[in-house]
């Protein structure tokens, strides 16, 4: 009917436009005066486009009508929302800490020599996350968890470079926000003078909201426990309060040689309970710190050439006596050696323009390992 409507309305303008035409003619044609023509014309012309105009600004909906009752009124439609334009889409927003992908952490723990049992607790850790994450997504309860943890171990297994790749796994879980490490030690937490080691700690957990905050050599904030003026104690009131307040934003990582955390541990009654999981990094085998020295020589595109037996025999020798240090570095001295078989080999090809620039020789272990 509406529709109707319409096409009357334009036809009834189309017809005053013709009779006003018209009559413009008929009276310019009576009176000589061709002004009455125009005239008239211009006013139907005007009134033309006006009534289109206002047809297009306020379109009336295309009304159904039903065929079996023309005579029912449609029920009243409202104009479609104007179409976008274009559709935007969203911008990428890199995730501001960790740049290391959660792809790129797992092929770098799968790199990693040994380490089967971290391994197979990063597993566990991983599996949990995402069955979180998936609870979460299906409106199932998620109840809080608390993620921090003790790495134990001596110097050079790795711990570093664990809570690293673990900060991009959460991260790419969405268990932490950003997933980067602060790594700290006492120094970083305490200060000298009374009243300022409180801050100095909130300092570090601020930078480390969102990621994993790692304490290297924990127990020494226990240690000077019965000294007087010692403000370790106050960095660990702060932390534990931390820790509680911030569990979902932010994961402590404690770390040290296992006896030491022991004391540490049991110096606070809060402390235990506030470290559910303890991974024990072992330290590495003569055989493992081999291969570890194999695939760093590898990554710095240098290869070992003459007797491969006599050479392994010699380092694996070298590695089991330096072993026996009780301040053995483990995989950190094998990148000193890396570091100083590099030196020795660079002295030699110093004296020999033409050198293979990838070969690694037995003078140069040995240089290296000053045998
Ligand atoms: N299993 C491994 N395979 C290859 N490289 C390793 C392995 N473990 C450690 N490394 C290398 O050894 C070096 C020291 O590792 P990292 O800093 O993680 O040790 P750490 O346990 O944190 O030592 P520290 O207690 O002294 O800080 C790093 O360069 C790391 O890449
Ligand atoms: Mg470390």
């Amino acid at each position: 009917m509406i529709q109707n409507l319409v096409k009357r309305r334009k036809v009834s303008v189309f017809l005053w436009l013709l009779v006003l035409t018209a009559v413009g003619s008929v009276i310019s044609a009576v009176d000589q005066n061709l002004v009455w023509y125009l005239l008239l014309g211009d006013v139907g012309v005007i009134a033309w486009r006006l009534a289109t105009i206002q047809s297009r600004i306020n379109p009336i909906p295309e009304a159904s009508v039903d065929p079996q009752d023309p005579g029912t009124p449609p029920a009243y439609q409202p104009p479609p929302s104007p179409r976008p334009r274009s559709t935007f889409r969203p911008l990428r927003v890199d995730p501001v800490g960790s740049s290391l992908s959660a792809q790129g952490a797992l092929d770098e723990l799968d790199r990693m020599v040994g380490l089967a049992a971290v391994k197979r607790e990063l597993n566990k850790i991983m599996a949990s996350a995402q069955v979180e994450q998936r609870r979460r997504a299906s409106g199932l309860s998620v109840s809080p968890v608390s993620r921090h943890m003790v790495f134990t171990g001596p110097p050079g297994v790795g711990k570093t470079v664990v809570a690293r790749t673990l900060g991009a796994i959460y991260r790419d879980l969405g268990v932490l926000p950003r997933g980067h490490v602060i790594e700290t030690d006492r120094s970083g937490l305490v200060a000298e003078y009374i009243g300022q080691t409180a801050q100095k700690t909130k300092d570090r957990i601020n930078e480390a909201m969102g990621g994993i905050l790692f304490i290297d050599e924990a127990y020494t904030l226990a240690a000077g426990r019965a000294v007087q003026g010692d403000f370790g104690q106050e960095a660990i009131d702060t932390l534990l309060k931390a820790m509680e307040d911030y569990r979902e934003r932010l994961v402590v990582i404690v770390a040290g040689y296992p006896a030491q955390i022991g004391q540490f541990l049991s110096s606070n009654p809060g402390l235990a309970s506030r470290f559910p999981k303890t991974i024990p990094f072992p330290a590495y085998t003569a055989d493992e710190l081999l291969e570890i020295l194999k695939r760093m020589l590898k990554k710095e595109q240098l290869r070992f050439v003459g007797d491969q037996a006599r050479m392994d025999s010699m380092i694996l020798n070298w590695l089991t006596s330096r072993s026996r240090d009780p301040g053995f570095g483990n995989a950190r001295e094998v990148r000193t050696l890396v570091e100083r078989i590099r030196e020795a080999q660079a002295v030699r090809l110093a004296n020999d323009p033409s050198g293979d620039l990838q070969a690694v020789t037995d003078s140069d272990i040995q240089e290296a390992l000053e045998i």
